[in-house]
């Protein structure tokens, strides 16, 4: 295999900190600058206080400069496609690029589903709809 988003959210998956769900959550970014950037998930102790690993490439993204993403693939443990959760979504949404394609894919780097980020969130909200 080898297309390097994919490659970056399996290894990303690898990473992620899982002691109460024990599902591992891989994410990669490509952005408009050509950077693959990825996440996994964190979780804590008082559960609600736990990141996905969509926010935490978000978060390193915006660390590296990056500015708008291109592409995303998210990796889960499930045997059904780990779709971006409401919140994601919307994070995703921010800084996605009119477009823009999530691929879930399995274990293996298998794609089970690719959308656009309108499909999987239609008639958004962003940051065009705030004045200034
Ligand atoms: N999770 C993510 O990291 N991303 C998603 O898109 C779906 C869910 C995480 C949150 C939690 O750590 C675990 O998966 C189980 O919900």
């Amino acid at each position: 295999m080898s297309d390097p988003l994919i490659e970056a959210a399996l290894a990303a998956q690898q990473r992620a900190y899982v002691p109460y769900s024990r599902f591992r959550v891989g994410a990669a970014l490509r952005t408009v600058e050509g950077m693959v950037i990825a996440g996994c998930n964190v979780e804590n102790a008082a559960y609600p206080q736990g990141a996905c690993a969509e926010a935490g490439a978000i978060s390193a993204m915006v660390l590296a400069g990056g500015t708008r993403i291109a592409e995303a693939v998210v990796v889960g443990d499930s045997a059904a496609p780990c779709t971006p959760c409401g919140g994601c979504r919307q994070r995703l949404r921010e800084f996605a690029v009119p477009g823009m394609r999530v691929r879930m894919v399995d274990g293996t780097g298998r794609v089970l589903l690719s959308a656009t980020l309108e499909e999987l969130l239609p008639h958004s909200f962003g940051p065009d709809h705030l004045p200034g």
